[in-house]
This record gives structure tokens, C-alpha cells and sequence, in this order.
């Protein structure tokens, strides 16, 4: 990536373009922090009948909505097409997500922003998506939050969750990665259980729903503690990851279920529940027993982020959390880890709900530091499926 301090005299428009996984998204943000516009197309109607996203229906459907996909955005931010490029002329750059993500989904929105980007002569900005989610928060709250050392990073959502001490320093941002999960995010811990109680896709929303109707107390879920290898004689070194695992407690809900004979309940709800039914409408479709496990299952994934979170962020003294990707709009989560860090006196921010999920806008918001920096993407670039962020 080249790299050169060239000071920065333009309107600060960047057309953001999103395509790592299910939602084709593109948006137009100025200077990082006011969106003119941010439109997302989601795909999941055509995954939700497989209970997860296929990788060749993504990459179709992204080819199919990209093109009207960000039209709409340019036209929102009263930037159309029209001519021969009339009204693009006063973007400032085209970003991109590269990575991590689908490798056949990435192409699709690389190919456009590259194809953009030549033919109005526009600089090309390479986004990396978990920097974007961190963004999302920062587009919206980087005044409330102390400019002064590391902030906490939590990006949790259904292919990610990872811990980043953020830090902004001669107009950039430095990432340090601390902590991962050693299996399945805690998003895919969502919809793997929601799934196997015969709720709908993508299951956050249902579970966080549901949720709210069962006692978190009924089922005792525990986490093991995972050790790092860098983990000696029973103390954290300084630079042991902080671990997630969300595999078991999927196992656990599984062992549950056919240890209390809840199969037929789970059948019948599956044939009931349709394309058109909305998590507000399965209440009726649950019995106390279900919504008691989903509630358990619930508080028991939300305490051990929140555990790990506020342990990381004493251990690297962070001066501030935000709470990022589409597990950061569950309810019970946000209401806990702010009050949490109420008790310990720690400035949090969220996403809007509209931001935490995979948008555009994070894209475009992320770009803006880069192009101040002149950190721009050469013509070769590709998706880069793995792309990790920060050391
Ligand atoms: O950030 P995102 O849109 O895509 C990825 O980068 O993965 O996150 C999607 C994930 C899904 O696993 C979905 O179930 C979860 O976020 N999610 C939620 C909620 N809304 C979305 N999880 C818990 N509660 C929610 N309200
Ligand atoms: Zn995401």
C-alpha cells in the first residue's frame, strides 16, 4: 500500500462499498462523521431457508444489487449518475472493503470500486471490514470518547470476536489485537442455537427478542478458561491473548434440548415458522422452557464477553470501550456492559443500530483517516479472505 502525506484541499466525499458477506451496502460519508447516505440490500431471505450464508448465492447476489445498490447511495446523497459521471466529480475517493470475508463476495464489490474509481479518476481507498466496524462507532462518537490512550475494541458479530486496543496517533489509527475467539464467533453461537430451536436466520434478533419473556437463571451454562500459550504458572503474562469460546455452549444447548425431550416442540415450531414470520411473532410458537434456555443462553454468552472485556480493558488500562458488529445491538448486552462500565466510571459507545450490523457507511468512515494520510490502493488490488487487523 503506498503511503504519502499529500494535505488534503477536497470536499471529504467517499463512496464506501460493502460486500464481505450477505449485504451488498454502499454509502456516501463526508470527512468520516455525516452520512449523506447509507443503503444496505441484504441477502437474508435467500440464505435463511439454509440456516446460514452460501458463499455462491452471495457472490450472485451481490453481482446482481451492486450496481442499483449504489446508485441509490449516490442518488440519496444527491450524487447521481447522470452523463457521463456528472455530480461523481465531487467524491474525493471510492473505498472498499478488501477483507477478511467471502473471497468470491469481496470481488464483486473490489471489481466495481476499482472499475469506479478508474474511470472517474479517483483515488482507491482498501478498508479493512473489522477496522470498518470500528468505525461505525467512531462515525457517530469520536467526540465522547477521551482522544487521549488506547481505547477497547470489542467486534463481535457472526464471523468475528476479537478485542482491539485502538489508538490514533499522527492522524492514524493503530491496532493491536488481544483477544479472539478459538472457535465460533459469538454471533455464529446466535445463530447456530437459534437454529437448532427451530427459530429463524440470522438468529441474534430472535434470541434477543425472545429473550426477554425467560429467566436467565433457569439453565447454569459455564465457560471453560481457556489458557494462551503464553499463559505462565497460573498469571497472565503481558502479552497473552484474552480467549473466547463459543463452541460448547452450542454443544450444551444441543445436549439440553435432547435431554428434556423438547424435539417435537422444536419440529412443529420449524414447520410453523415461515419467510414471512418476524421474531416478535414466535413468541406464541415458544413454550417457558424454550424461552427459559434462550434466556439463559443469552445472559450466559453476554456475561462472559462482558467478563473478558472489562478484564482486558483493566489489564491494558484502556480510557475508553466501544462495542462494535451485529451482536452490539442486542439489547441485554448493551444494557450490561453499560452498566458496567458506569460502575467504573469508563466512557462506552455503541453503534446506531442501523451501523452495527455490515453497512457501508463504516466503510466510508474508516476511509477518511487513510485519505488524509494519501494511503491509497494500488490498481492490483484483491480480496484478501484472511486480511487480520493490527499486530
Ligand atoms: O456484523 P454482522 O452484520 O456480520 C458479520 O460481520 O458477521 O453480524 C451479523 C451477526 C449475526 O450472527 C446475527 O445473528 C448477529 O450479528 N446479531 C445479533 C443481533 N442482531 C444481529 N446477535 C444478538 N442480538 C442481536 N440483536
Ligand atoms: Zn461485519
Amino acid at each position: 500500500m503506498m503511503v504519502n502525506n499529500v494535505p488534503h484541499t477536497g470536499s471529504g466525499l467517499i463512496l464506501g462499498i460493502e460486500s464481505s458477506c450477505d449485504e451488498t451496502a454502499a454509502a456516501v460519508v463526508e470527512r468520516g462523521t455525516r452520512q449523506l447516505s447509507n443503503v444496505v440490500a441484504s441477502q437474508i431471505a435467500i440464505h435463511s431457508p439454509y440456516g446460514g450464508v452460501v458463499p455462491e448465492l452471495a457472490s450472485r447476489e451481490h453481482l446482481r444489487a451492486i450496481v442499483p445498490v449504489v446508485d441509490a447511495a449516490l442518488r440519496e446523497a444527491r450524487l447521481t449518475m447522470g452523463g457521463a459521471g456528472f455530480g461523481l466529480n465531487s467524491l474525493d475517493a471510492i473505498a472498499v472493503t478488501e477483507g477478511p470475508g467471502l473471497a468470491g463476495a469481496l470481488l464483486v464489490g473490489i471489481g466495481y470500486a476499482k472499475a469506479l474509481a478508474y474511470a472517474l479518476s479517483k483515488p482507491l481507498i482498501a478498508v479493512n471490514h473489522l477496522e470498518g466496524h470500528i468505525h461505525a462507532v467512531l462515525l457517530e462518537h469520536a467526540a465522547s470518547l477521551p482522544v487521549t490512550g488506547p481505547l477497547l475494541a470489542l467486534v463481535v458479530s457472526g464471523g468475528h470476536t476479537h478485542l482491539y486496543l485502538a489508538e490514533h496517533h499522527n492522524h492514524t489509527w493503530h491496532y493491536r489485537n488481544v483477544g479472539h475467539t478459538v472457535d465460533d464467533a459469538a454471533g455464529e453461537a446466535f445463530d447456530k442455537v437459534a437454529k437448532l430451536l427451530g427459530l429463524g436466520y440470522p438468529g441474534g434478533p430472535w434470541i434477543d427478542h425472545l429473550a426477554t419473556h425467560g429467566n436467565p437463571d433457569a439453565v447454569p451454562f459455564s465457560f471453560a478458561q481457556i489458557k494462551p500459550k503464553v499463559h505462565r504458572g497460573g498469571q497472565r503474562t503481558s502479552d497473552a491473548p484474552f480467549l473466547f469460546s463459543f463452541s460448547g455452549i452450542k454443544t450444551a444447548v444441543l445436549r439440553y434440548v435432547e435431554t428434556h425431550a423438547m424435539a417435537a416442540s422444536i419440529a412443529a415450531r420449524r414447520q410453523q415458522i415461515t419467510a414471512s414470520t418476524k421474531p416478535a411473532d414466535a413468541l406464541q410458537l415458544c413454550d417457558q422452557q424454550t424461552l427459559d434456555l434462550l434466556a439463559s443462553f443469552q445472559r450466559a454468552v453476554v456475561d462472559d464477553l462482558r467478563r473478558k472485556t472489562f478484564a482486558a480493558a483493566e489489564h491494558y488500562g484502556a480510557h475508553g470501550l466501544l462495542i462494535s458488529g451485529g451482536v452490539a445491538a442486542n439489547r441485554e448486552l448493551r444494557s450490561r456492559f453499560t452498566r458496567a462500565a458506569g460502575e467504573r466510571g469508563l466512557p462506552i459507545a455503541f453503534p446506531a443500530l442501523s451501523l452495527a450490523t455490515d453497512n457501508a457507511a463504516m466503510i466510508a468512515a474508516a476511509a477518511w483517516p487513510k485519505l488524509l494520510a494519501g494511503d491509497f490502493a494500488p490498481s492490483s488490488l484483491s480480496a484478501r479472505a484472511s486480511l487480520p487487523l493490527g499486530q
